[in-house]
């Protein structure tokens, strides 16, 4: 993946070349063009910030705003900045769209439900979805862990936690993978996906407080109920701001699942000798590999390639670059995250690497509300993959794997994999 020559002068990025590995590419700026201005294939024009200090300072930076009211082709930019429910106008007030102090406000009332203790409680239930996804297709000793596995898991989790009922969640399934084929563009498919989704969101939140108002929900644990009880200082949720955190932690938490099992299997099927290291921790009752293991992965070939939109609300120099305002910055998370000046040899695989500060998960106040959720995930399902099918090998050469295209996410299409069943 990183064995590559590095490109002799400015690379081309975004093709389907780069997207295979984008990380000699991403050398090559963080060395030549630390903060490099290019156009992407929607025509906007952007700052890309590759060095690991630069990205860390961006991303706590309170002059980048989050909300595209900024940027300064705002109106001729409508629909390619590719922000979640940007084409939904009531789903656009949400955590990854908006600054103090309507985020500080949103994000306390949400971390209130959303707590790591509500995650852990959690954890049986998410073993119990990765055996019932094995048994599947465990004796068939062939699969596609994308679409069988790494897809499915993030998306009926994230239902039993928001407290979707079982019955409807085959429904969420065929919605997610609409947008998820289609990415987070304002098409066709994607648009009637989130629209249902939105319109089941909205009429499952009035029913629980009606339910909680009757009094008859005193027990609910699942999260809509918490949102819906969540109050800071006397202020709660309405049922619009509800409806949005619903739907920002379904789409913030789905597709970065699914790429982070899919990736970090991929990374380790390619490398025996640290996925065999692995298999013999785990083997003998060991999680503390799997844990910094998990970790390694989100750094070394994380699910976000690039965070999503800033656009800068004053002029910044950035990494000695003047940013003028309404500038659109885009920090790659993926060229920070190998940056030689932060990460001793940045371009190998190695599952115990202490001192791992990624930013992987991104970094102040917009810092991953999910992160203990998808740890939780990630863990069970690569930890329990790598339990049951101890000889799990790809079926196909690691360069014939399809990847997904996409601005910020990066992820697979299919991951063929094979097994003695
Ligand atoms: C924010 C990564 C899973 C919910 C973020 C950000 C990153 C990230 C990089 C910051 C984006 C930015 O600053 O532009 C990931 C990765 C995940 C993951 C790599 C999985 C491997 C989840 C899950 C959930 C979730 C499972 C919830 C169920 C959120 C939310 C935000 C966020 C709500 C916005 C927080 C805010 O703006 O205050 N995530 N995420 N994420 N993530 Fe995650």
């Amino acid at each position: 993946m990183s064995d590559q020559p590095r490109p002799a002068c400015s690379p081309t990025l975004f093709s389907w070349e780069f997207a295979a590995d984008p990380y000699p590419a991403y050398a090559w700026l963080r060395e030549h063009e630390p903060v490099h201005r290019t156009t992407l294939p929607s025509g906007v024009e952007a700052w890309l910030v590759t060095r690991y200090a630069d990205a860390r300072a961006a991303l706590a930076d309170p002059r980048l705003s989050k909300n595209p009211a900024h940027h300064s082709e705002a109106a001729h930019a409508k629909g390619k900045v590719g922000i979640p429910g940007e084409h939904s106008a009531d789903l656009v007030t949400h955590l990854l769209n908006i600054d103090p102090p309507d985020h500080t406000r949103l994000r306390r009332l949400v971390s209130k439900a959303f707590t790591p203790r509500r995650v852990a409680a959690f954890a049986p239930r998410v073993q119990e979805l990765t055996d019932r996804l094995i048994d599947g297709f465990g004796s068939r000793g062939q699969a596609d862990l994308i679409h069988e596995f790494a897809f499915p898991l993030p998306i009926y989790a994230i239902c039993d936690l928001l407290g979707v009922p079982r019955e409807d969640q085959d429904d969420f399934r065929d919605w997610a993978g609409m947008m998820i084929r289609h990415g987070g563009g304002p098409r066709g498919g994607v648009a009637r996906a989130v629209k249902r989704i939105r319109a089941y969101l909205a009429d499952l939140i009035h029913r629980k407080r009606e339910s909680l108002g009757r009094g008859d929900g005193e027990q609910s644990v699942d999260l809509i109920s918490g949102l819906i009880r969540a109050s800071d200082h006397g202020e709660h949720l309405t049922e619009n701001e509800a409806a949005a955190m619903a739907f920002i932690l379904l789409f913030a938490g789905f597709e970065t699942t699914v790429n982070l099992i899919g990736n970090g299997v991929y990374a380790l099927l390619r490398d025996p000798v640290q996925c065999d290291r692995l298999r013999r921790s785990l083997k003998e009752g060991d999680e503390g590999l799997l844990a910094t293991g998990v970790e390694e992965l989100l750094r070394y070939d994380g699910p976000v390639e690039i965070a999503t939109w800033r656009f800068a609300t004053e002029p910044v120099v950035i990494g000695g670059q003047r940013v003028a305002v309404g500038d659109p910055v885009l920090v790659v998370l993926a060229a920070a995250d190998r940056d030689p000046e932060r990460f001793a040899a940045p371009d190998v695989l190695d599952l115990s690497r202490a001192d791992n500060q990624h930013l992987g998960y991104g970094h102040g106040i917009h810092y991953c509300l999910g992160a203990p959720l998808a740890r939780l995930e990630a863990r069970t399902a690569i930890g329990t993959l790598l339990r049951r099918l101890p000889d799990l090998r790809l079926a196909v050469e690691p360069q014939e794997v399809r990847r997904r295209g996409g601005l910020i996410m990066r992820g697979l299409r299919e991951l063929p994999v094979t097994w003695d069943p």
